[in-house]
């Protein structure tokens, strides 16, 4: 049964909305445009508000689908575990060639029904951070070390080794940004349109 809700988690965090929203609803492959990433910001510099926002809720959606499994499959999985394997489907995606999203919205959707308050604290910060810096990607960032942080004083998680290697994750699903930042090609989130990068 485990496995079962393993693997549901999985294939749930799979679904590739931004590209099969760029396919089917604007016929341009998002991969191809702006950062090149299948991710709500990316929709909106590619494909506009609407379709972002639309992106962000069904991605976020996936993340809350998984973190609900345990209780569904009724295994004793802690949810922010069973969520966290979407969030691995959502970056590295069967369905798309294991070419996924940067994790945030996903994650959002996972803490949201696993931790409301570390919901708060991680996504106030990841806002906060981008208000200051202009920079969606520092913020993604900050989502990492933020949880890594929270889990320090929350009496509910025992696993910071976890949001350790989550940090090094966005990092690694970060690079491109980071590349750019040095090189001073990436766009600030005040940029309207970012640039094919
Ligand atoms: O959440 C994604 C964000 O951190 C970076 O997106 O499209 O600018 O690479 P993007």
């Amino acid at each position: 049964m485990i496995w079962m809700m393993v693997l549901a988690a999985y294939l749930i965090g799979s679904i590739p909305t931004a590209l099969w929203m760029g396919k089917y609803f604007f016929q341009v492959d998002i991969r191809n445009h702006g950062s090149k990433n299948p991710g709500a910001t990316n929709t909106l510099r590619v494909m506009g508000k609407k379709a972002a926002i639309i992106v962000l809720l069904i991605d976020g959606g996936k993340g809350m689908l998984a973190a609900s499994l345990p209780l569904i499959f009724n295994v004793p999985v802690e949810s922010l575990y069973a969520g966290l394997i979407a969030v691995i489907g959502h970056c590295f995606p069967i369905f798309a060639g294991f070419r996924g999203g940067k994790a945030i919205a996903t994650t959002a959707g996972v803490l949201l029904i696993a931790d409301v308050g570390m919901f708060l604290a991680v996504y106030l910060t990841f806002f906060t951070v981008i208000l200051l810096t202009k920079y969606v990607f520092i913020g993604s960032i900050s989502v990492g070390i933020a949880m890594l942080i929270y889990s320090f004083f929350s009496p509910n998680i025992e696993e910071p080794l976890i949001f350790t290697a989550f940090i090094i994750l966005l990092l690694f699903l970060h690079r491109s940004n980071i590349q750019n930042f040095f090189n001073g090609s990436e766009p600030k989130i005040t940029d309207k349109k970012g640039r094919d990068r």
